[in-house]
């Protein structure tokens, strides 16, 4: 059985990931679609034909969800082919402004579930599959008034290079994608919307198109995406430039 598993498919980009895969790798027969709110993903299920879908409800900032996810594995031994780790969040904010709990959710789900759905996810991947990392333009340099997010992403970018090199014997891809703002629940839920002029200046990018462009380049094995021209110019200024200069622009 040809698998894809996605996480935070109940919403946003990982939604639309979820309308694409079922093409991907020569065809999978099954996708398992991961997030917390079960009748969100009832709805992303429902938008789907020819492929079977399985919905898992899981709290990723919970560990007791990864052995929840390692026993499934286990009982089904799947063939996964494409693993896309897109749940995560974001709020905005100074560092001491943000609650400790909600510092700690981001690195929970954007770090600690990342790294472990992926670690108990490899076994049951083999030659041609593809792992896409969800990144963030934030990953480039420090972001004042999102510093613990874009920390984090800065840590999936780091993991997706090195897992990239690694995986590359066994002809696994490995794909970062750095999306720009996009206009999803994202932007309520870190409370960025109305609370930052610098990020409603943002260029804003089409959840749809990254996720078409990220699955394409990830089955030609590419390493990175980052979408709009604009970007990708920043991208290659934070890596000209010293970040203590980058962060007077890069602040949100
Ligand atoms: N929107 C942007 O401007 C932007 C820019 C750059 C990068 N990104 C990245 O893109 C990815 C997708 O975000 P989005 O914009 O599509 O936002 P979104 O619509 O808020 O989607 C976030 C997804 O993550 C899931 N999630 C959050 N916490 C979870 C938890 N504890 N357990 C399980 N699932 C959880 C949510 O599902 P439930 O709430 O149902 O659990 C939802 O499906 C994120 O990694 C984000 O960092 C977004």
């Amino acid at each position: 059985m040809k698998i894809g598993i996605l996480t935070g498919a109940s919403s946003g980009l990982g939604a639309e990931f979820a309308y694409r895969a079922k093409d991907c790798a020569g065809g999978l027969d099954e996708l398992w679609l991961i997030a917390r709110r079960t009748e969100k993903l009832h709805a992303v299920e429902q938008k789907i034909s020819g492929c079977r879908v399985r919905c898992l409800s899981l709290d990723l900032a919970d560990p007791a969800s990864f052995e929840t996810y390692r026993l499934l594995l286990e009982v089904e031994r799947p063939d996964v082919r494409l693993l896309v780790d897109c749940a995560g969040l974001g709020f905005l904010g100074n560092f001491e402004d943000i609650s400790a709990q909600n510092n700690a959710a981001m690195c929970d789900v954007n770090i600690r579930a990342l790294t472990v759905l992926t670690a108990l996810t490899i076994p049951y991947m083999t030659r041609g599959s593809g792992i896409i990392l969800v990144s963030s333009i934030a990953s480039f340099a420090p972001t004042p008034r999102m510093t613990v997010y874009s920390s984090t992403k800065a840590y999936v970018s780091s993991l997706a290079k090195g897992l990239r090199a690694e995986l590359a014997p066994r002809g696994i891809h490995v794909l970062a994608v750095n999306p720009c703002p996009m206009n999803t629940e994202f932007l309520e839920i870190g409370k960025i919307t109305g609370n930052s002029r610098a990020f409603a200046r943002l260029p804003r990018c089409n959840p749809a198109q990254v996720a078409e462009g990220s699955l394409r380049r990830c089955e030609k094995g590419r390493g990175q995406y980052t979408p709009l021209l604009f970007f990708k110019f920043y991208r290659v200024l934070c890596k000209l430039l010293p970040h203590n200069f980058i962060m007077h622009f890069s602040k949100v």
